[in-house]
């Protein structure tokens, strides 16, 4: 298994290029199967996550490449409708295949997507939201070889324009919802519809291809269905949450690190929060964190544009190192503090009571072997490692993998003594 090694309390300074964005890219690859002719897809990151869309998208039939950073994808010659496999069982956002797929040829067959560590993750809205649209859900295909593959199995003989109203503004359901209704017949409007950024990257891109998506105030989407959609190339934003997931970690060791490309308007409730932790981030995008970081008093994560659930463990460790008591409350999954049990073996001082986590920053945490609970929270244990006294190892790379392009890379550019390392090819320090 491959793990990270951290000597850790060096402060961080140079220049850094945040990669894509990982929220963005997996809806825009699947949405490259709603239409044929070549789709390219440009600043798409080299992680796991993607890796495995591309593979599920050739099993369909499609056809992709990649050159560095630029991916294409044509789906041409897609005739399958069933997307079984390890890719689309280890990946949460394979449920978008199922909009994609209703929204090409009329069918689908997928995989229950797996829970997570983070949260049971149910699909309740999508389902609904489909069966609104007119699609119709099986147990089990009558005929055909995939009856022995347990999943959903839908069709939608007449896709049509319906109004969805989400009782929550969940990201995968709003997403699913416009793959499904961009080629559908008539109008559609999705109501509290998820206002992240990287669904708005997905309705640009759709609408370059000629679909007719529109943003409407209060959480409104309107989507007039259209009869085909043309092959393009796009060019995918920063990924937000690295470059919180980096600025946290720039908090956490101190020094001066300057970002290329920081979609500093995508992180306005992060920034609000570092600015009163003491810590500054100039026009241009550069970090400058000296001397102790102050508390942040209460923090809530909420659905965009308010704090992202995604960066809560990053900021839980930065707090663990901050004067003073800080809570971080847990609004939006069910079981996302686990990163909290790996911090306390570095020292940290943290209660959970329900949804909440109380930080008492001391004043430094010291090196210990951890283990990444999830994506978010092992980026949250590197921040930590780099920030304290000591050697940390950090086991659970691949967790890391699925999101951050380098990790390694990155904060080793910044002068870090970080470095991946193989059991296989175990190294004495
Ligand atoms: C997306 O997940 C992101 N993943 C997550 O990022 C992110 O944490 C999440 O949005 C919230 O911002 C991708 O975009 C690939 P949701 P998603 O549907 O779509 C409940 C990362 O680290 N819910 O907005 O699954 C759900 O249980 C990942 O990059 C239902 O109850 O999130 C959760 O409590 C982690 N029924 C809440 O809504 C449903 O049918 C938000 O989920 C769907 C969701």
């Amino acid at each position: 298994m491959r793990y990270l090694e951290i000597s850790g309390k060096r402060p961080l300074r140079g220049e850094l290029t945040i990669q894509g964005s990982k929220n963005a890219a997996l809806p825009v690859l699947t949405a490259c199967l709603l239409g044929d002719g070549p789709c390219v897809i440009e600043n798409c990151p080299q992680i796991q996550d993607v890796e495995d869309t591309l593979a599920i998208l050739r099993k369909l039939g499609c056809k992709t490449g990649r050159v560095g950073h630029t991916v294409s994808v044509d789906a041409s010659g897609a005739e399958q409708f069933a997307i079984f496999g390890a890719e689309a069982e280890r990946i949460r956002s394979s449920v978008l295949f199922l909009g994609a797929l209703l929204g090409r040829m009329g069918e689908a067959a997928l995989p229950y997507p797996g829970g997570c560590v983070i949260g049971s993750r149910p699909i309740d809205l999508h389902l609904k939201a489909m069966k609104k649209l007119g699609v119709r859900f099986f147990e089990r295909p009558d005929t055909g070889t995939l009856r022995e593959e347990r999943g959903i199995y839908a069709n939608a003989f007449h896709l049509h324009g319906a109004c969805i109203q989400l009782p929550q503004p969940s990201v995968g359901a709003t997403e699913n919802t416009i793959l499904a209704a961009v080629l559908a017949d008539g109008e559609t409007v999705i109501e509290n519809a998820a206002l992240e950024p990287e669904t708005d990257e997905l309705c640009r891109f759709l609408n370059l291809r000629g679909a007719d998506i529109r943003r409407e105030r209060g959480g409104r989407i309107r989507i007039i269905g259209k009869k085909k959609l043309e092959a393009v190339r796009y060019r995918l934003d920063a990924d937000r949450i690295v470059a919180g997931s980096y600025l946290l970690a720039g908090a956490a060791c101190g020094g001066t690190v300057h970002f290329r490309n920081l979609p500093a308007e995508q992180l306005a409730a992060l920034l609000a929060i570092l600015s009163r932790m003491g810590v500054a981030i100039t026009e241009e995008g550069t970090l400058c964190a000296e001397g102790r970081l102050l508390a942040a008093g209460d923090v809530v994560t909420a659905p965009y544009p308010g704090f992202p659930t995604d960066l809560q463990s990053p900021l839980m460790a930065v707090l663990c190192v901050a004067q003073g008591v800080s809570q971080i409350c847990e609004t939006v999954f069910e079981n996302r503090f686990r990163t909290a049990a790996e911090l306390r073996k570095m020292g940290a001082d943290i209660t959970i009571e329900g949804s909440c986590a109380r930080m008492k920053g001391t004043a430094a945490l010291h090196g210990a072997d951890v283990n990444a609970p999830d994506l978010r929270g092992g980026a949250a244990l590197v921040a930590a490692a780099l920030a304290a006294a000591g050697r940390s190892r950090i086991q659970g790379y691949d967790y890391i993998a699925r999101g951050y392009e380098d990790i390694c890379r990155d904060f080793q550019s910044l002068g870090a003594d970080i470095r991946l390392t193989d059991d296989r090819d175990e190294k004495v320090w």
